[in-house]
């Protein structure tokens, strides 16, 4: 579902997740591996303040594995503890829990030498901007399938914890945040990998932004994928050769560009062309 975002609305996300901080521990910040700056959002230090974070490359099974290896490092530079995961398989997942443990611990330990006995879990909340996987996390944690909510700040629900395993309960309507929209990468990005509906973007101009993307990053896979001998100088020559040797052709046998769109962002998101990742840290 793709969400408006108004200035509004922007308001009451933010507030909506600062109420539920109060509820929790730590903070799950999900991005997608891919693209880990363009998938966040762009006031998550100030929303989140001090609160314990832990930053979920999610997705991980699509990105290149050593872009993501150095996001890591990135990030615990910044001493942001950040772990590589897939929700849909589930690959990483156990890790999330034993890091979060790992981080509260001062934390229990103090509630521990107050006296009380039987610490409580660990309260978790997810937060992310739409479709970087926040539901499919929050089924893979509990277990179970939980209904998603409305993909809309405001739509709420009465909030349930979730347990997951004996150590940490999770809200299970995570936080939902909005993606940095003012700059025109980012939604290029957004749009190449899937994150946001084709409809809102002209396709060919995602199209134009991945093929070059490739060009320069990935020409390998690209003349792979493609049967191109030579990469085209000319991004319609490109658009052209891949257009012909994969019958995306109009009546009269010209190149139908919508189809040749369509047809490399779709291989882009399925993985036809690998692993790739769209961004590097201090780029
Ligand atoms: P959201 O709550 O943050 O909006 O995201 P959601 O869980 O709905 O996930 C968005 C899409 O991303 C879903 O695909 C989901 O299956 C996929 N996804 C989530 N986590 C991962 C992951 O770690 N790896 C991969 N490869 N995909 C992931 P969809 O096509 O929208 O739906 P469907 O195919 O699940 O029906």
């Amino acid at each position: 579902m793709t969400i408006q975002w108004f200035p509004g609305h922007m308001a009451k996300a933010k507030r909506e997740v600062q109420e539920k901080l109060k509820l929790i521990d730590i903070v799950f910040e999900l991005v997608d591996a891919r693209i880990p700056m363009s998938s966040r959002n762009p006031m998550i230090d100030e929303i989140l303040v001090n609160k314990p974070r832990i930053v979920l490359l999610n997705k991980a099974d699509m990105a290149d594995e050593e872009i993501t290896k150095q996001w890591i490092a990135f990030f615990q530079n910044q001493h942001i503890k950040a772990l590589a995961i897939d929700s849909q398989a589930g690959t990483g997942v156990k890790q999330i829990v034993a890091a979060a443990k790992e981080m509260l611990k001062p934390k229990f330990e103090k509630m521990a030498a107050k006296g009380i006995k039987n610490p409580r879990a660990m309260r978790a909340l997810i937060v992310g901007i739409p479709n970087v996987g926040k539901s499919t996390l929050i089924n893979r944690l509990a277990g179970k399938h939980i209904a998603k909510t409305g993909d809309k700040p405001g739509v709420t629900k009465a909030q349930q914890w979730i347990k997951v395993g004996k150590e940490m309960e999770l809200l299970d309507t995570p936080g939902i945040l909005w993606p940095k929209f003012e700059d025109e990468e980012v939604g290029l990005k957004l749009a190449t990998t899937g994150a946001i509906k084709d409809t809102i973007l002209n396709l060919q101009d995602v199209a134009v932004y991945a093929l070059n993307f490739l060009k320069q990053h990935y020409p390998e896979r690209l003349k792979e994928r493609y049967s191109l001998v030579e990469i085209p100088e000319d991004i319609v020559a490109l658009f052209d050769e891949i257009g012909k040797r994969r019958g995306c052709l109009m009546s009269g046998g010209l190149v139908d560009y919508d189809k040749v769109a369509e047809l490399v962002l779709r291989e882009i998101r399925t993985e036809k062309l690998g692993r790739l990742s769209f961004e590097k840290p201090n780029e």
